[in-house]
């Protein structure tokens, strides 16, 4: 029995910041599956601003083919299955793109385990704050940050999923903890989730400054979500061995090889002796499983909160993604597709 499908895919490369026209919304019609097969019902997808620069060309991995499918991960319901390692009524994810349904091996597939995810712990978290963008956080902070009792962590894009978990897990490791964010309402909602202080970047004039008012003794380890100006600010605000965790570069991801900001105060990382360092959260994969475990342990403690920003309808996926870049999303951005 055939399936009707809807996929988006990368119809042409952006220039700058991503357009709706980069992109195209495609029916497509998946056969049968075929021996140890799965097909699989999208229920949510996510949009990631990461993914931007495999659409103009190489990242950490190839770029993405022009009329291939959206990267992203997902979370989807078994609808048929020719796989003794799932059933039907599975709820299952993976990393299928920006689809309504996908048919697959089962290579890459993980079933989510009832036991976990519960209560507090929604299955869409599964791709949030349990997914790559907590995992990054966690691994971020805590392997390349290093962060100990009354340290100063200064996390940019700190309302953003792996900003505002990345804060709470400094919080819970005895830091003092400020986000910088994009307005009124992300700062309130860092501030709700224990953050000592938050930097509205779009009301300041003067961002070293702004820092070194909120963090009046230095920054120990800046979580960097944004890169540009703002990376150089803080720069100017670390203290001695100070450790700068380079997790995302949101500000230079549309700007051309010719025109990305950088980073100037380079000499301070010669009289404060500081460490930067970039993470692939991939890298960290066999340690997954530990992590995750860890973080669900925190919410449903209550200890870690998460916030989703859902918008129904896959028709939507590619504006969701654009808004990005705009700083529409309040939480981890979800497409709800079924
Ligand atoms: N290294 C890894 O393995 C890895 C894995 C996953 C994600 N990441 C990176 O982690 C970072 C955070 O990801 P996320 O999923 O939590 O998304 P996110 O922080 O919610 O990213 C979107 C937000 O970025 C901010 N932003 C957008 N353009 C900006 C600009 N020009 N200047 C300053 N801020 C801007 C906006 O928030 P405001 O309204 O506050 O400006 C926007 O809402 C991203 O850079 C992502 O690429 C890295």
């Amino acid at each position: 029995m055939t399936t009707k499908a809807k996929r988006w895919v990368l119809a042409s490369r952006p220039e700058g910041k991503p357009k709706l026209d980069n992109f195209r919304l495609e029916d497509v019609t998946l056969s049968d599956i075929g021996e140890h097969d799965i097909l699989i019902r999208t229920e949510f997808h996510s949009v990631d601003p990461g993914m931007r620069g495999r659409l103009s060309g190489d990242s950490y991995t190839a770029a993405l083919p022009l009329g291939e499918t959206v990267d992203s991960a997902m979370i989807g319901i078994v609808e048929a299955s020719n796989n003794e390692k799932f059933k039907v009524g599975d709820r299952v994810t993976g990393g299928f793109g920006w689809v309504s349904h996908a048919v697959s091996n089962g290579r890459g597939v993980q079933v989510l385990d009832p036991a976990i995810y519960h209560g507090k712990l929604r299955p869409s978290a599964a791709i949030g704050v349990l997914g790559i963008p907590g995992l990054t956080s966690y691994f971020g902070l805590l392997d390349l940050g290093e962060p100990k009792k009354d340290d100063t962590v200064l996390i940019s894009s700190a309302a953003g999923p792996v900003g505002a978990t990345a804060g709470q897990i400094a919080k819970m490791k005895g830091c003092r903890v400020v986000g910088i964010a994009g307005s009124k309402d992300k700062c309130d909602y860092v501030k709700s989730l224990g953050f000592d202080a938050t930097i509205n970047y779009r009301d300041t004039k003067d961002m070293a400054a702004a820092i070194k008012a909120a963090c009046p003794d230095g920054v120990d380890i800046y979580f960097d979500n944004v890169g540009g100006s703002m990376l150089d600010a803080a720069i100017l605000n670390m203290k001695d061995h100070g450790r700068i965790v380079v997790s995302g570069q949101v500000s230079e991801y549309n700007r051309g090889p010719d025109e990305l900001v950088g980073i100037r105060n380079v000499t301070r990382f010669i009289t404060h002796k500081l460490r930067m360092e970039g993470l692939v959260v991939f890298d960290y994969f066999k340690g997954f499983k530990a992590a995750q475990a860890e973080m669900a342990g925190w919410i449903h403690a209550g200890e870690l909160q998460y916030t989703e920003d859902i918008s129904d309808g896959i028709e939507g996926s590619a504006a969701a993604f654009v808004g990005l870049f705009e700083g529409e999303n309040h939480g981890r951005r979800l497409i709800k597709v079924s």
